[in-house]
């Protein structure tokens, strides 16, 4: 068969043909089996490429028959949403990797194969190339890609670099940055994120100078999954160091290629959550049995939409959740506070258990019991978070939420309370002992909504506390844009 040497093509079509390659984010050599293979689809009546469809047809042989298998696969590639470059180190669990190549193809990836020299004695590069439907790649210096320095784009034409197994080998090199064979080279000139399987012996995984590449790749930001503890593949050998299954490293593969929408992106959250302690004297204090749960689950549901999460907390056992700023408080005069120093922002979500009353003289120093009876507590009230932030005249956020615990009338008072502190919604929940709602898990909740007339009440099936902060984040973002 004749070679078709791009260098070659006359100008103009050369020309023609990088400005197409480069629009597609394909190779020159790609694009033109792309064109290729458009051709012969055509002639058989099946749809052209999709352009993002990029790295997945590009290195697809042209197809000498059309038959319906072969069309499977590329409707397959056709529907790819992310480019996946795989690298499989050499270790017994490369066969493995020949399954998670299937794994990820099936939550739509592209998947390119790089073999090390060492994989290629568990795995051949027909059996990678199968699988993938696409050539598979193993040397640094192959003419056929390396012409327009295929490691580069091996390196950069992806969505992530996944290395499975990744050995203890080559995770040394890849924290001493060399670059000595393909997959090195790919791995030193990526700008891509990375995510390694590491499967080894249990003592190798456990060496110190492991443990050292394993903490300097984690610091270089290198994402792992795994390794499991289990059998070896080493008769009578068990331990840390099996890699992670191709289910497990396919899941986390797709978190970081196709990370979940972030509606609330761009977007300030502020929220109150817990008890407070209103002072009696230094020792003593009035709170109540607010767990801080739900507003913490809130915190946390609004920090993974992409929303800049500040979390006001009275005190509780819960730490703060992953992308919150949280700012503890003790009383209800502290919480407004610091809530004011919090704002602006877009949404505000009052979801502590706020004392209504304090003691109106607090004690300096410990109040003896003495011979003339119980002090008198004197109660004062407390000022009303929710109702002054709902009640600004500048600076008010866009959505302001409350929450309504009740024990009795729950949708009555509810109602009530939506009118009287001027916010926009009422979360309310029954919280009477026998519901378990306090401290536990569950939460069932009505979200009212104030209208032109009267409120609309949505009420919600039993959920986790997560669920309800799920759905009540969902609902929020879906708020914000439409009235954006
Ligand atoms: O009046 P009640 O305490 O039932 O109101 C509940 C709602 O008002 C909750 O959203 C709570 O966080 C808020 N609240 C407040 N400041 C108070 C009392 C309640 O922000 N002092």
């Amino acid at each position: 068969m004749a070679n078709l040497t791009i260098r070659k093509l006359d100008e103009l079509l050369k020309a023609e043909l990088r400005q197409r390659a480069a629009a597609n984010g394909r190779s020159m050599e790609d694009e033109v089996r792309v064109i290729l293979r458009d051709a012969v689809h055509q002639r058989h009546g099946f749809a052209p490429s999709l352009p993002q469809a990029g790295g997945a047809a590009a290195a697809e042989p042209v197809p000498d028959d059309a038959s319906p298998d072969k069309h499977e696969a590329f409707s397959a590639s056709k529907a790819a949403t992310a480019r996946v470059t795989l690298i499989v180190g050499g270790g017994i669990a490369a066969y493995k990797a020949m399954d998670l190549i299937r794994r990820l193809k099936e939550r739509g990836a592209d998947v390119r194969v790089v073999l090390t020299k060492a994989a290629q004695q568990f795995v051949s590069p027909l059996t990678a190339s199968a699988l993938a439907h696409q050539r598979c790649y193993t040397d640094l210096f192959d003419p056929q890609s390396e012409f327009d320095a295929g490691h580069i784009r091996l390196a950069r034409d992806c969505d992530l670099i996944v290395v499975a197994p990744a050995t203890a080998d080559l995770m040394a090199k890849m924290a001493g940055g060399h670059a000595d064979d393909l997959a090195t080279a790919i791995l030193l000139a990526t700008n891509r994120p990375v995510l390694l399987a590491p499967a080894m012996n249990p003592l190798m995984w456990n060496n110190p100078a492991t443990r050292r590449n394993v903490d300097q790749l984690r610091r270089d930001g290198v994402a792992m999954v795994g390794p499991n503890a289990g059998e070896m593949a080493e008769r009578g050998e068990a331990g840390t160091g099996r890699m992670a299954e191709p289910i497990e490293i396919a899941a986390a593969a797709q978190a970081l290629f196709a990370p979940p929408p972030r509606p609330l992106r761009g977007r300030r959250v502020l929220i109150t959550a817990g008890p407070t302690h209103e002072p009696i004297d230094p020792v003593r204090y009035i709170a109540n049995r607010s767990s801080g749960k739900q507003g913490y689950a809130i915190a946390a549901a609004a920090a993974r939409a992409g929303a800049e999460v500040v979390l006001i907390s009275g005190p509780v056992d819960l730490a703060a959740p992953d992308g919150v700023t949280l700012t503890r408080v003790e009383s209800a005069r502290d919480m407004l506070t610091a809530v004011h120093a919090a704002l602006p922002a877009d949404v505000a979500i009052f979801a502590a258990a706020v004392a209504d009353w304090r003691v109106a003289s607090e004690g300096d120093q410990k109040i003896k019991k003495g011979a003339g009876g119980p002090p008198p507590l004197q109660l004062t009230e407390n000022p009303d978070i929710l109702a002054t932030i709902s009640k600004l005249a500048e600076g008010r956020p866009k959505l302001v939420i409350g929450f309504a615990a009740e024990t009795e009338n729950l949708l009555d008072n509810a109602r009530a309370k939506l009118a009287r502190k001027g916010c926009d919604w009422i979360v309310a929940n029954d919280v009477s002992p026998a519901t378990g709602v306090m401290g536990g898990d569950r939460n069932t909740v009505h979200l009212l909504m104030k209208s032109a007339d009267a409120a609309t009440i949505d009420s919600w099936p039993v959920m986790t506390k997560d669920d309800v902060a799920r759905a009540l984040v969902q609902r929020i973002a879906q708020t914000l844009e439409v009235h954006a």
